[in-house]
């Protein structure tokens, strides 16, 4: 790899509309640091990632594995998405204070809500260590040793890290295994909730505009880092103080105009970008369409349900948004794939790399080797996407069954552990059981059993799904067996152990779905896995063999959960023929979207007030209050609460969604349709401050009008 960073080094490189790249903080020298120059940044490589000094890397925080959150004050106060607090938010409330509905503001310091379970990761240096991690693994083995050999030398490199005994270490790979990063981190377990808007501004617009431009949701929320008296990380305690950062973001209020440089720093989770033309292909035709069908199928059959019944619209509010999140970006991926010729521009692409290296022993066979493999893969990548979606995820009784079955292999493993796996188990169908209708579930069990029957590929199906009737099996599921309720599960886990494996097993329900999890550990995943294992291994070949053909192209890691910067514009796109979509929305734009008294776009009084007199406080501009904006940003999911950074290292917006067209950046990223969504940051001020009128935390922060200098 370091081959890669001389090649980056020296490109020369040109200006142009061309963006796109989740770039590693510690390796921005060179091409990245000319390149942001040119787009109107002020910021050097140093100001981004230094180990000697403050930089801006020490205010990004990976938030509780998911999301990215940043500090914006001196008492480590966090800003996040309103939908990465979600679940904290919450967990608070109840009937009688429902911060979902209401908002919360912590009055306070001593108001702030310890989240149990809650942690947020500081990244403290990233060392390249390819060098050891590579060395000395003959070329000879199969895959499989040499992934054993890289674990092993992975653990070494670890455990002589330097790093300070409070800190953690962890070794990524890059580039489809051609480059390893060491990361010192610093988690902090003691996080506490510090404001929320209500939903109807944290998540207006809803499901209905996920996805969507032009957009104009809240999305935010407050939490604040705690440190012990040291400043170090602490379980919760009372004891426990502000966390007191090595630098934090102040917030502009200037705000942006179109052209203007933007950097998002954060932590995508996953990108695909150098897949062969093949993989598309299969994606976009046949793993995509079944699992946006499933999706689609048993989302009706919910939101009929949650219409007619309130109590369900409860119980099924967070399930439905989770399920419609990634069922609407499947829709949207296909269609920019579809639209944009991506496999049509991969062949192309492929065409042109296969001239290169027709003569080269080791990379001329790499396309006909994915051609075969993908092709040999197709039929149980098919039926994995069925089972995982029909199995796992959308029949809620199946999914009941798979804890159930997890249990059972842990108590032949473990017997001794049996009453802490019971307690365990049971505390999690609690939680499981309060938000489930067996009427719900038995409806969409019936649709996608049948779905399942007919189109998951015959020879992974097992003999009760081929042979047997799907109303029989329902009945079965649903009448004679004690998996569709709390009580029933919990005389199913009563007595000693011997008892519960016996009961357990007598259960038709569980027998049903113990054949369909074992299905997948024995047949499903095993050939799965086989064939996915080779394909990663020409995948890292293949990714090796890109760099060094097209030495004036770039290449980014493809997204791994590990902290990047990604930067572009504030631009508008057209989404199609003479449409040109503007790239700011306003508060105009809610008011035109206002449905008094609906789920998704009701809006609050006191913000219709504020609307109606104009009262902006310093947040407006011309008598207008902007709500979010797009970008030219590369951003996947993980970058959800990523701050949006200036020219010059201040805050001005806060990155939690991308357009519709162009959701397919996971696999395609086109400059021209693709754009990250983000709120502005006076948006969120005005918010704190004129909405919930929590003036003490506009003082702890640190406001800046950089563009007045
Ligand atoms: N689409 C965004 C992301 O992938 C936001 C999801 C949360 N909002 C929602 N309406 N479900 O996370
Ligand atoms: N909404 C996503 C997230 O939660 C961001 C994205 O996929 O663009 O991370």
């Amino acid at each position: 790899m370091k081959l890669i960073k001389i090649l980056l080094l020296f490109v020369v490189f040109q200006i142009s509309a061309q963006q796109g790249g989740m770039w590693i903080p510690s390796l921005l020298e060179g091409m990245n640091e000319q390149e942001m120059l040119n787009l109107g940044s002020n910021l050097s490589a140093n100001d981004i990632y230094d180990i000697n000094n403050s930089s801006l890397k020490d205010a990004i925080v990976h938030f509780n594995g998911g999301c990215t959150s940043e500090i914006i004050s001196d008492s480590g106060l966090l800003l996040t998405n309103h939908h990465c607090g979600y679940g904290a938010i919450q967990s608070h409330s109840s009937v009688e204070h429902d911060y979902l509905q209401d908002g919360f503001w912590a009055q306070q310091i001593n108001d702030e809500l310890p989240n149990k379970g809650m942690v947020a990761t500081l990244i403290i240096r990233i060392d390249d260590v390819t060098q050891e991690i590579l060395q000395n693994i003959p070329s000879s083995l199969s895959p499989k040793d040499k992934l054993k050999m890289i674990d092993q030398n992975m653990a070494k490199v670890k455990a002589k890290a330097e790093k300070d005994d409070w800190q953690e270490t962890r070794v990524k790979s890059m580039y489809d295994g051609n480059q390893y990063l060491l990361f010192v981190t610093e988690t902090f377990k003691d996080i506490r909730l510090v404001g929320a808007p209500p939903t109807s501004i944290g998540k207006f617009g809803s499901d209905t505009d996920n996805w969507m431009w032009p957009r104009h949701t809240g999305d935010f929320s407050l939490f604040r880092i705690y440190a012990d008296k040291n400043n170090r990380p602490a379980t919760y305690n009372e004891a426990n103080v502000p966390y007191q950062p090595k630098h934090f973001l102040p917030v502009s209020l200037d705000g942006v105009t179109e052209n203007d440089f933007t950097l998002v720093f954060g932590f995508p989770g996953r990108t695909s970008e150098y897949l062969p033309a093949v993989a598309i292909d299969q994606l976009m035709h046949n793993i995509n369409p079944p699992k946006i069908e499933i999706r689609e199928e048993a989302l009706k059959i919910v939101d009929q349900y949650m219409r007619e019944d309130d109590k369900i619209k409860i119980q099924y509010a967070s399930k439905y948004a989770r399920i419609a999140n990634y069922w609407k970006k499947w829709i949207g991926e296909n269609q920019g794939l579809e639209k944009s010729n991506a496999v049509a521009k991969k062949k192309a692409f492929e065409a042109q790399f296969q001239e290169k290296v027709k003569d080269n022993k080791d990379y001329a066979n790499l396309l006909s080797e994915f051609d075969k493999l993908y092709a040999d893969i197709d039929n149980v990548a098919v039926a994995r996407a069925y089972w995982s979606e029909i199995v796992y995820r959308n029949i809620e009784i199946l999914n009941a069954a798979v804890r159930l079955f997890q249990f059972e292999r842990q108590l032949i493993k473990n017997p001794e552990k049996f009453e802490e796996a019971r307690k365990k188990l049971l505390d999690s169908y609690k939680g499981f059981y309060k938000n489930y209708n067996a009427d719900v579930d038995r409806d969409v069990f019936e649709k996608l059993m049948q779905l399942y029957k007919d189109k998951s590929p015959a020879n992974y199906l097992t003999s009760s799904v081929k042979d047997g009737n799907v109303k029989d099996l329902s009945k079965m599921v649903y009448e004679e067996s004690k998996l569709s309720s709390l009580e029933g599960m919990e005389t199913l886990l009563q007595g000693s152990k011997e008892e519960v494996i016996q009961k357990i097993n007598s259960d038709k329900g569980y027998a049903f779905g113990k054949e369909l999890v074992d299905n997948y550990y024995e047949q499903i995943n095993p050939k799965f896995n086989e064939i996915n294992l080779q394909i990663n291994a020409v995948q890292k070949i293949y990714m090796k063999a890109l760099v060094e053909t097209f030495p004036d192209e770039r290449f980014f890691p493809d997204a791994n959960g590990t902290l990047r910067v990604t930067y572009g514009k504030v631009k508008g796109y057209n989404p199609r023929d003479a449409v040109y979509y503007e790239p700011v929305s306003y508060l105009e734009g809610v008011m035109e979207k206002y449905k008094p008294g609906d789920y998704e776009f009701d809006v609050p009084k006191k913000l219709q007030e504020l609307y109606n007199n104009k009262d902006y406080g310093v947040y407006g501009i011309d008598g207008k209050m902007p709500v979010n904006f797009i970008g030219t940003n590369h951003t996947t999911g993980g970058n959800s609460g990523s701050p949006v950074i200036d020219a010059d290292g201040n805050l001005i917006g806060l990155n939690f969604d991308r357009v519709w067209e162009g959701t397919m950046s996971d696999y395609n990223y086109d400059p021209e349709i693709c754009r990250n969504i983000m709120v502005d940051a006076r948006y969120i001020l005005f918010i704190i401050d004129k909405f919930a009128g929590s003036q003490r935390l506009i003082d702890e922060m640190k406001l800046v009008h950089p563009k007045k200098k």
